[in-house]
């Protein structure tokens, strides 16, 4: 489609030209399908600049042809901290460890996309572009990171890499002109650009009064939106910040909320660019250099260093802009401080009902955030606005897709769900989904939280899932009501004979909540039932699991 849009516009010749020399190869590794649209476009560009290439997903790509390759583009983000997207696991895996092979040919660039509320920024990017270089290759473009507003830094970083491609491979037609690179038109109406304001249908909170924490059941209503979702996917939300947020950014710096601030082209009252347009509760690198260079702190600039990152995910955890800013407390114009801040990024949330259940509904999940600390409150901008949201006004969403994260297309397929806390959001899609679809796999579910009687999120309709045989098993771990802590990992290894026999059965297996701890431990867990019940050792165990990743029949959607 690209080609013929692009024929159409007259940039690419109707006969191709050949190229003079080699191939240009563009490898992705993609997590929410940014990556692959800046791949996808960078290769469209290229062959209307006349060069012969190849565009692949990392995990359709063959290992041995990497010895081979001479000129090379990566396109890949980093998940969490340091995690590659799991369609790269495999690709990743195999360039930084010790089978690689010695690459003198090769000139290459890498691209990373990530995220600086990170304190690894961009960290498999960087990896690989180190790597590359130490097993002999020559870079044709420094390495670029992206951060959240991806295109400030893509588009440009492109544009070089293409005229370096261009000239290392000796094409003879000057690449085309395209401005920018575009967000790949969606066919939907509303996108992440163009959100639906979606009124709010319900909004309860689902644990009980004592549970010490708020986590809220939330309808959105897409009537009219023309939005379309599938089990797996996410609606993105942007959050407006919470109102006493925006008030003490203002009394703090002395601020006059009406003062107009022009930015990037456009003029909007600072109140407005604080509420809507900018990042108040997530730190990020470039914002800590700010703060580090106005304020001539030099012991807050050195935790920027790479050999500092355990310092610097400390700080992370530990404050908002807000706090960085009273511990270091510098007078900045309105201007100053809306450029320093980042743009405000929408937050995405795993859907937790089926469109075939719901219509044209769509549930979320939301654990609210909001503490104290440093004895100020503390808020989350996206679970706060969610929280306090009522059907006076819409909120902004889109859908964004999860390609990687989908039931089985074949029915008979069992499922096996392993989702504490608000993870198990998906799972309550997945098993509506397949009940609407009287699916003929086998269902089992493993939940966990804090307390049984007051966070047993969605208990009555688990139950009803067991009877009405929509659910198969369902294995609880409460990690605060006995003495010992229970997690859904210690469940995995009771019942791993089970487990093991469901996976070599077909079963496809699926992780949804946090990242950095549970999503690990599960993986180790996993590893554990492997050798205990497959007879497999430590490192088959191992690939055992990545070829499940790479087959699909192990997904995540983890955070
Ligand atoms: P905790 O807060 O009592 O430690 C959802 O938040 C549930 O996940 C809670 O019961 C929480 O327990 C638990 N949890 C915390 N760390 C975890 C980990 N590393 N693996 C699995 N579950 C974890």
């Amino acid at each position: 489609a690209a080609r013929a849009d692009q024929l159409q516009r007259g940039i690419l010749p109707a006969q191709p030209v050949k190229a003079v020399g080699e191939r240009l190869t563009i490898l992705y590794g993609s997590q929410t399908g940014q990556a692959k649209r800046i791949a996808t476009q960078l290769s469209a560009r290229a062959e209307a600049a006349g060069l012969a290439v190849r565009l692949m997903r990392a995990d359709g790509y063959a290992q041995r042809d990497l010895a081979k390759e001479t000129h090379l583009v990566v396109v890949i983000s980093t998940q969490g901290d340091a995690e590659p997207p799991d369609d790269a696991r495999g690709l990743v895996e195999f360039i930084l460890g010790k089978r690689a092979p010695k690459l003198p040919g090769l000139r290459y660039a890498v691209l990373g996309l990530g995220d600086s509320s990170y304190p690894q920024f961009c960290a498999i990017g960087r990896q690989l572009d180190d790597r590359f270089a130490e097993l002999g290759g020559t870079r044709l473009a420094p390495l670029g990171e992206a951060d959240v507003d991806i295109d400030a830094v893509a588009t440009p970083w492109t544009e070089r890499a293409l005229e370096q491609a261009r000239q290392a491979l000796g094409a003879t037609q000057p690449a085309a002109r395209v401005a920018t690179l575009q967000p790949v038109p969606s066919r939907a109406t509303h996108h992440r650009e163009r959100p639906f304001a979606a009124p709010v249908l319900d909004n309860q909170t689902i644990v009980a009064r004592d549970a010490g924490r708020d986590i809220r059941h939330i309808e959105l209503s897409l009537e009219g939106s023309g939005l379309r979702y599938e089990p797996g996917d996410a609606v993105g939300v942007w959050p407006e910040n919470p109102p006493a947020l925006v008030d003490q950014w203002l009394s703090l710096l002395k601020l006059d909320g009406e003062h107009a601030v022009h930015h990037e082209g456009r003029e909007l009252p600072l109140r407005r660019w604080l509420t809507h347009e900018r990042e108040l509760t997530r730190l990020s690198r470039p914002l800590i250099a700010a703060v580090a260079d106005v304020s001539g702190d030099q012991e807050l600039a050195s935790l920027l260093r790479p050999d500092q990152s355990s310092r610097l995910a400390a700080l992370f955890a530990d404050l908002q802009p807000i706090d960085l800013w009273r511990r270091h407390p510098t007078a900045w114009s309105a201007d100053e401080l809306v450029a320093a801040l980042r743009p405000q990024t929408p937050r995405l949330y795993s859907i937790a009902s089926s469109q075939k259940a719901v219509g044209d509904e769509v549930h979320l999940t939301v654990a609210v955030i909001d503490y104290q600390a440093h004895g100020e409150p503390h808020w989350g901008a996206a679970s706060s606005f969610l929280g306090a949201s009522s059907d006076e006004r819409g909120v902004p969403v889109f859908i964004e897709e999860n390609e990687r994260f989908r039931l089985p297309r074949d029915d008979s397929r069992d499922v096996i769900m392993i989702g504490p806390g608000t993870g198990v959001a998906p799972f309550r899609a997945f098993v509506q989904e397949r009940r609407e679809t009287a699916a003929r796999g086998r269902h089992w579910l493993f939940f966990g939280n804090r307390y049984f009687s007051s966070e047993f999120l969605y208990q009555i309709e688990w139950q009803a899932a067991l009877r009405d045989g929509s659910l198969d098993r369902l294995d609880l771990a409460f990690s605060r009501d006995g003495d010992a802590k229970v997690y859904v990992q210690q469940r995995i290894r009771e019942q791993g004979r089970d487990l093991y026999t469901w996976l070599q059965e077909g079963a496809h297996l699926y992780v949804c909540g946090d990242a950095n701890h549970m999503a690990k431990d599960v993986h180790a867990a996993l590893i554990d039932v492997a050798v205990a019940h497959g007879g497999q050792s430590q490192e088959q165990a191992k690939e055992w699991l990545s070829d499940l990743l790479q087959q699909g029949r192990y997904a995540r959607d983890v955070y």
